[in-house]
Order: C-alpha cells, then structure tokens, then sequence
C-alpha cells in the first residue's frame, strides 16, 4: 500500500491508503475524500479528479503525459503548475507520502 494524503477544499487532511498500481483517484473514491468527482470514470476527460501536487517527498509521479496536460490546460477550472489529474497517476513508492490538494473552482 502506498499512503498519500489528500487536503478536501475545506483544508481537512485525509490520508489514504492505495494499492501499488491503483490511480489514485480509484483510492480517493473509495476513501470518501470530498470534491473528487470523477464524471469520467478515470479518462482524463472531466478534470474533475483535478489536483494540486503540493509535496512528494519520494520522488512523485511522473510529469503528465500528453492528454492529462491538454485537459488540465483546457477543461480544468483553475489549472496551476502543479495541477495533476489523480486518475492518471498510478500508485508507486515514489508517491509514498505526497500531498495533494484538492482543486478549487467546480
Ligand atoms: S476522472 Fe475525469 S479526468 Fe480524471
């Protein structure tokens, strides 16, 4: 399991446990974590999983690939340096401890 934390707009910490391999968005679903919508089921379509990579002390993800960086730019409300799609990130050690923060502006 690779444990993450989530910041829900309301500034509550919320950690969560994935699986290695999982998206985290499936993880924060699952866990209840507020404002993670995922209308699309995890396409890279919606940019309602939208996210803001605060910390990865291990390393993090990935730089996103080409369709999470044009929906990012092009659907996401309030898209930032940082912002990652979480249904696009799949859990490894590298994430173990990041911090993500909840996008605002749905
Ligand atoms: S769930 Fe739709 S973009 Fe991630």
């Amino acid at each position: 399991m690779v444990k993450v934390v989530f910041i829900e707009q309301d500034g509550t910490r919320r950690e969560i446990a994935a699986n290695e391999g999982e998206p985290l968005m499936f993880a924060a679903r699952a866990a209840g974590v507020a404002g993670i919508v995922a209308e699309c089921g995890g396409a890279a379509m919606c940019a309602t999983c939208h996210c803001y990579l605060v910390e990865a002390p291990a390393g993090g993800p990935p730089p996103p690939a080409t369709a999470e960086a044009d929906t990012i730019e092009f659907v996401a409300d309030t898209p930032r340096d940082n912002s990652r799609l979480t249904c696009q990130i799949r859990a490894t050690p590298a994430l173990e401890g990041a911090v993500f923060q909840v996008a605002t502006g749905r």
